[in-house]
């Protein structure tokens, strides 16, 4: 049985925010988040996540069938916080394992979990690094043969185990019935008045079990964040590192210093990204599809060898093949642009399907509408979908021309081949083939004066 507790229970000071310092974000996404999505992908058989500062609104951010939740009040150190995770900890079977994380150390990868699960052995595993700049963190202390004797922390640490630069990540896994066991047996008796999880260390090496050691495969994967400083040093790591993972998939980024992903991006091949983009949720970007500086792109797809020209901004849209859209439009959810389209400047849509090689180059709300293909949208054109109560829909069926700046009150149709005269205002069908056109018609007044000002 696997079991995985997240320590989440502490205040996050530093943060100075009335949010729970786990549900901080980096890319978009609660820290806990990260470490529950690499928590879910070794499969556990239980999850419990330790909360205490802000632990309803955690509770509730992550309100799932497969998580338990344990309160730490007040909070007296890592081994306490266990503790309270004890009773809801499965066993059962011989290999019974629990492992520890923390909600605030959001990057630790899966494989490395995998890697200290397997140096675990029967015995205990710590995640260990080697720093330069050891200070503050708990250090590894080995005997003349290189075994792990304890932990001990900064704050307790002789001179010359200050010296050490191994230190504890923290993540460690470790039997559970012997975890239960020594975590009954640690005191506080030390610098911090805490109850440190780092003691069950030195415990375990008094009952002659092996504790091995897994090395974090990159140091960003057991950075903590304690302040607002540190979480953006943190997104900036972990932008360059999902910049870099899609440079090695073939994509070009313009400069993925310049480029930020708060979701997951799937891109096809010979994908070309410009400066400032902002991709959010699930982004998909077929083969060839270019991407102009500036786009924000949010749980849309976008076919093979589209164009989004700069400063657009789609959210639940879907783009088909070799469409054109942008400079500055934007396609709110439900839009649907069909292949060869365009959508040019200013232009909005919203749950509207636009027809294969049909065109709104110009200044255009397109709601609630199904439009054909061929169809031209003149400049100005106005779908009046809502009556203040109700949405209502235009139909503008294939090769259609609406003149500029019309308007379609809703509901209404535009027949096959129908022409809108410009400026238009149309409350009725209007039918296939003819010119519709509703427009007082032009004067011009012989002999008429500019009124003069009276003195
Ligand atoms: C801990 C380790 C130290 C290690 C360091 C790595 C102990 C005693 N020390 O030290 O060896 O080098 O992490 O960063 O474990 N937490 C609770 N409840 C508590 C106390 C802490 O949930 O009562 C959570 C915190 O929210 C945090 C994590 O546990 O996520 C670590 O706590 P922190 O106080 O930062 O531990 P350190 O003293 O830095
Ligand atoms: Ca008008």
């Amino acid at each position: 049985m696997l079991n995985i507790i997240i320590l989440a229970a502490g205040l996050g000071k530093r943060m100075q925010s009335d949010l729970p310092k786990v549900l901080h974000t980096i890319a978009g996404q609660p820290m806990l988040g990260h470490v529950l999505a690499a928590a879910r992908a070794l499969s556990p058989d239980r999850i419990v996540v330790v909360v205490g500062h802000g632990a309803d609104r955690v509770q509730a951010a992550y309100d799932t069938q497969d998580l338990k939740f344990a309160l730490q009040q007040p909070q007296q150190g890592t081994g306490h916080a266990v503790m309270q995770a004890l009773p809801q900890l499965l066993e059962g079977d011989a290999d019974d394992t629990s492992l520890v994380l923390y909600g605030d150390v959001p990057l630790v990868q899966v494989d490395t979990l995998r890697a200290l699960l397997q140096a675990r052995g029967n015995g205990l595993a710590l995640l260990t690094e080697t720093l330069d700049d050891p200070s503050g963190y708990g250090r590894i202390v080995r005997d003349a043969q290189g075994r792990v004797q304890r932990i001990v922390e900064h704050k307790d640490a002789s001179p010359a185990e200050q010296a050490i630069h191994e230190v504890n990540t923290g993540i460690l896994a470790a039997p559970t019935a012997a975890l239960r066991r020594w975590l009954g047996e640690i005191t506080n008796d030390n610098a911090q008045g805490e109850y440190y999880l780092t003691d069950v260390v030195g415990l375990a090496v008094g009952e002659n079990l092996p504790v091995a050691h897994a090395q974090p495969a990159a140091h960003y994967e057991t950075l903590g964040v304690n302040s607002r400083v540190q979480q953006a040093q943190l997104e900036r790591i972990w932008q360059e590192e999902q910049a870099r993972r899609l440079l090695e998939q073939g994509v070009t980024l313009a400069d993925p210093a310049r480029f930020d992903l708060r979701g997951s991006l799937q891109c096809g091949r010979d994908v070309f990204i410009d400066v400032g983009c902002v991709f959010e949720g699930t982004v998909q970007l077929a083969d060839g599809v270019r991407v102009g500086p500036h786009c924000v792109v949010r749980d849309s797809s976008v076919a093979a060898g589209a164009v989004l020209d700069a400063y657009s901004h789609l959210e639940g849209a879907q783009v088909g093949v070799a469409a054109r859209i942008g400079p500055y439009a934007r396609l709110r959810p439900g839009a649907d642009v069909g292949p060869d389209a365009h959508v040019g400047n200013f232009v909005e849509l919203k749950k509207t399907r636009l027809g294969q090689g049909s065109k709104a180059n110009h200044l255009a709300y397109l709601g609630d509408a199904v439009i054909g293909e061929r169809v031209n949208i003149g400049a100005g054109t106005i779908t009046c979908n809502y009556d203040g109560v109700n949405k209502f829909q235009t139909v503008i069926e294939d090769d259609a021309f609406i003149g500029s700046d019309t308007q379609l009150v809703a509901p209404v149709t535009v027949g096959r081949g129908a022409t809108l005269g410009a400026g238009t205002t149309l409350v009725q069908d209007a039918p296939q083939g003819q010119l519709t056109i509703s427009r007082t018609r032009q004067q011009s007044i012989s002999g008429w004066k500019r009124p003069v000002r009276k003195s």
